[in-house]
């Protein structure tokens, strides 16, 4: 079901037009070519469309065609050209400043593919002088992002109408001056698309499919990558102490689980490792403090960022990433029951913290509270980034374009910053301070979980910050990115899979050799 489009790499040799003597025939399928500001092409592109170069200008000119980013010239193929269609795709783009810009490969790849009927055999040239810096990365990117593009999820329609047929057929060939380099570059690219395919699987499938048990099921399956796999039950969550992560689940006749994977794949076998651990809310009804029933049905989506920390634990695992790495993930479901937790109780953490419950729809914070803790104290790792659809106050502040940052670590903000700008899977960094922390203060227990209602992500940061114990930490919540999420270029997915590709940058930026 996870659609993948062939795509491949052939050499400009292998799809020279006819030359004298061998007449051109119709039937190559579709013919697509890049053009830049004032519908430029590279030599390699020139050179293949020959006289069709003049027919072009007079269609880009009635069709007032610009070549800007985005836009697209559909047209027949002319005569003399092998091929039945050709489109020009424009690359033109300028930044904030109005100066000229590279163009985004990944984008780019991603608007290409949505421009394919599927069916059709299609050639792409890309000339080296159609990406300024590295010609094999920017079309091994494009590849990443016809794959992100082809994506879809349709394992539950019984009935698949034709227009629906998504690019699962589709055979791309990328002509490139250079087919070795450009296969390397493809290779952590590839890795990358089957991680994040992963993400939007596990964030797309239905909540009576994956509840907990399933889904650890689901995680098991990274063991043939070489990633040690452990998954913790109830009786050995009780036993450690999980208070408040089971709490969230006493309620549900799911049994909750945590899994821990491992991948050990740095050099020195004892270097510290990187950890990710994700909220892994199978379904959230908000417990006895229940959500309102319009929507709710989005609350399948909760378990996200467990969901991105098993595609990046795969990813990682499949591109070799010279790391230690640990992703560790609870999963739970949150219903409302006899014997659901309640308003009021007092619970006690795996920190020896006590918690008193005030919403019980404030889940989320409470099962990552144990597992934060657990994770530092077992495994001693250079810094924690946790993921988690915390709260519905961050869509309020930032919409769909960017997860809330929160952490105690300018220079680990600053990285994740960063890959969010090279990736698009942008982050804006949110304030925590002692005042925001007093907002926690409790009658009877340590702290309370909820906060009020103002500033509502903060406060929910801030008692995640109240389990973390030194450890450079950071809190991203994903409930505008992760599920939901609209159309792209590269997903038009539901589950987006977000975070696959941001932290995936983090760790080969910074953390591996
Ligand atoms: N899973 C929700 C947050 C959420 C909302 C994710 C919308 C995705 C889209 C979370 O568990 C929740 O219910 N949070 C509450 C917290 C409140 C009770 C303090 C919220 O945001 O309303
Ligand atoms: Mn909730
Ligand atoms: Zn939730």
């Amino acid at each position: 079901m996870a659609h993948s489009p062939k795509i491949d790499f052939v050499g400009f040799k292998d799809i020279a037009p006819a030359s004298k003597g061998r007449a051109a025939k119709a039937g190559g399928g579709t013919l697509a070519v890049l053009a830049g500001a004032d519908l430029s092409f590279a030599p390699e592109t020139a050179k293949i469309l020959g006289a069709a170069t003049v027919l072009i200008a007079r269609a880009a000119a009635t069709a007032k065609f610009k070549a800007h980013s985005g836009s697209a010239l559909d047209l027949l193929a002319p005569e003399g050209l092998p091929f039945d269609r050709l489109i020009v795709i424009g690359t033109a783009k300028k930044n904030d400043k109005e100066e000229a810009a590279a163009p985004d490969f990944v984008s780019l790849g991603g608007a290409i593919m949505g421009r394919l009927d599927g069916q059709t055999k299609t050639t792409l040239v890309f000339d080296p002088k159609d990406a300024p810096a590295d010609a094999a990365a920017a079309a091994a990117d494009i590849m990443l992002g016809m794959r992100l593009r082809a994506y879809k999820f349709d394992l539950y329609k019984t009935k698949k109408k034709d227009e629906d047929k998504p690019s699962v057929d589709a055979h791309v060939s990328i002509a490139v001056a250079d087919t070795a380099a450009a296969k390397r570059a493809a290779k952590n690219r590839d890795a990358l698309a089957e991680g994040v395919t992963l993400a939007r699987t596990l964030v797309n499938e239905p909540p009576n499919v994956l509840f907990p048990a399933a889904f650890a099921d689901r995680a098991k399956e990274l063991a043939k990558l070489g990633i040690v796999i452990d998954v913790l039950g109830e009786k050995e969550l009780t036993k450690l102490g999980f208070r408040t992560l089971l709490g969230v689940g006493q309620g549900s006749d799911r049994e909750s689980k945590v899994v821990i994977m491992r991948w050990n794949g740095a050099k020195n076998a004892k270097a510290k490792p990187v950890a990710f651990i994700g909220k892994g809310v199978c379904f959230d009804t908000g417990g006895i403090s229940i959500k309102p029933a319009g929507g709710m049905e989005d609350m399948k989506g909760d378990m996200a960022g467990a969901a991105c920390v098993v595609g990046l634990m795969q990813a990682l695992a499949l591109r070799k990433a010279k790391v230690n790495a640990i992703g560790a993930i609870g999963l739970v479901e949150n219903m409302p029951d006899g014997k659901a937790q309640r308003p009021g109780d007092i619970v006690k953490s795996l920190s020896g913290q006590t918690v008193e419950i005030i919403n019980t729809d404030a889940e989320g914070r409470l099962v990552l509270a144990d597992v934060l803790w657990y994770v530092q104290d077992k495994y001693k790792p250079q810094f924690m980034v946790n993921l988690a659809t915390l709260t519905g106050a961050i869509l309020i502040a930032l919409g769909n374009e960017y997860a809330g940052l929160f952490s105690n670590n300018d220079e680990l903000s600053t990285r994740l910053s960063q890959a969010g700008t090279a990736t698009g899977e942008k982050v804006w960094r949110m304030p925590l301070g002692p005042n925001y922390d007093k907002l926690l203060d409790s009658k009877f227990a340590d702290m309370k979980h909820v906060g009020g209602r103002h500033a509502g992500s903060i406060t929910a940061a801030q008692f995640l910050q109240r389990f973390v114990n030194g450890v450079p930490w950071a809190h991203l919540d994903i409930a505008g990115t992760g599920m939901a999420s609209p159309a792209s270029d590269i997903n038009q997915s539901w589950g987006s899979g977000w975070g696959v590709r941001l932290l995936d940058r983090l760790v080969a930026d910074h953390y591996e050799g």
